[in-house]
């Protein structure tokens, strides 16, 4: 095989997009045969693919060697689960899944090794966050000791919670600001740190849009090893920011709005310092250095590159779907956190969670205004960026 024959299910903003940008061929080996939508825009998009409005058919059509899955969450699971079951590559929008539960159905359907199954976490493409893994991962930094990330860059309007019925609400989202915008974050953070073993959270819902879902969080993690972490995030706070900081026993590691590294260097490691100085209120000399980083990464088409690469000529993976149960896991235990007023500790129950996400999804009597009932898809896809 040489062209990889894709299939994409949900034409809306993601799928348009990720669709024009193979037509426009920056993704070598990777051909779109058949489109998929269930509202009927689908004819106006069409340039010669095969159309359908059932996904099975398209999964079944014997047209495509792969899919890619653009729709709202929790149809991630299902329609991933047929097409891994019927022997196709999968590239799943994040998130992988809205529950733990579901990620690993998802994933327990990917018996076959040797077909592809890959995430969209676009933001691991980004040279500063791949910088930073590095810096960590040679150990440059030393022992992470804190980490605290703000990432309130994420405003939305509440008209942008009227677009597109499914925002907002437990059933049709699963969650709000966490599910997704911060699947992006929460993929880096578990990339960059791994896994705590414990969450708190402490989540506002509701508090700056008229949605039943989480619009305001502050979690904090801990690890084993005393690293603690905290992790701050909103979709109503303006002008929000996006600060990284890393407290490490080498230094201060800064990243500010994805784009810029900054590092205050100890010339000596902190808890070295602490226990051999000779002097009560000594600090360990320091230098400021920013650290270079060519550009932002390849985003969406590189991961697509990458999806055909693994499939024609067996490249390594930089976001394999397996992984994409850890940051639903921790958005999971930050909301089962504040709703149980307690500590989770991790690995956390996945029915647990998936129990209590039905009962909020299924007794729900939230209803959006008339005002928001107005906005439509293509006021959405206008105003997407
Ligand atoms: N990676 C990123 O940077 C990024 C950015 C935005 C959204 N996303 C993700 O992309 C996914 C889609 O988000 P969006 O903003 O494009 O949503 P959207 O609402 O604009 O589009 C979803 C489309 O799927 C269609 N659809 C729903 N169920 C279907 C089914 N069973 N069969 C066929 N079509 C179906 C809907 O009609 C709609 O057109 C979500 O998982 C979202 O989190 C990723």
């Amino acid at each position: 095989m040489d062209t990889v024959r894709l299939g994409i299910v949900g034409l809306g903003n993601m799928g348009k997009a990720h669709l024009a940008n193979i037509r426009a061929g920056k993704v070598e080996g990777l051909r779109v045969t058949c489109l998929c939508e269930s509202v009927g825009t689908l004819p106006k998009l069409l340039e010669g693919e095969s159309a359908y409005t059932d996904v099975n058919a398209m999964i079944h059509s014997g047209k495509i060697d792969a899919i890619l899955i653009c729709t709202p969450h929790y149809s991630h699971t299902s329609i991933g689960i047929e097409a891994l079951k019927t022997g196709l590559h999968v590239l799943v929008e994040k998130p992988i899944s809205v529950h733990k539960a579901d990620c690993e159905r998802l994933i327990a359907a990917h018996t076959d090794k040797k077909k592809i199954f890959a995430a969209m976490f676009n933001m691991r493409t980004n040279a500063v966050f791949k910088k930073v893994k590095d810096l960590i991962d040679s150990g440059e930094l030393g022992e992470v000791r804190r980490v605290h990330w703000e990432v309130t860059n994420w405003f939305r309007t509440n008209y942008y919670y009227a677009t597109g019925g499914w925002r907002g609400t437990w059933k049709g989202e699963g969650g709000g600001v966490l599910m997704n915008q911060c699947p992006h974050n929460l993929d880096l953070f578990q990339w960059l740190f791994g896994m705590p073993q414990r969450v708190r959270g402490f989540c506002q819902f509701g508090r700056f849009h008229e949605i039943e879902v989480e619009d305001d969080v502050t979690a904090v993690f801990q690890y084993d090893n005393g690293t603690t972490a905290t992790f701050v995030t909103s979709t109503g706070e303006a002008p929000g920011r996006n600060v990284l900081e890393i407290s490490a026993e080498k230094g201060r590691l800064t990243v500010k709005d994805g784009t810029h590294i900054h590092f205050q260097r100890n010339r000596q490691p902190m808890s070295e310092f602490c226990m051999t100085a000779e002097a009560a209120f000594a600090m360990p000399e320091s230098w400021h250095m920013d650290i270079p980083v060519d550009n932002s990464g390849g985003q969406h088409v590189e991961i697509l590159q990458n999806f055909a690469g693994a499939i024609l000529k067996g490249e390594k993976l930089l976001s394999p779907a397996e992984e994409g149960i850890r940051s639903v896991e921790l958005a999971n235990a930050i909301l089962l956190s504040t709703w149980k007023d307690a500590t989770i500790e991790l690995p956390m129950a996945a029915s647990d969670y998936e129990t209590i996400l039905k009962d909020k999804s299924e007794n729900s009597t939230f209803q959006k205004t008339k005002v928001a009932a107005k906005a439509t898809s293509d006021d959405f896809a206008k105003s997407f960026r």
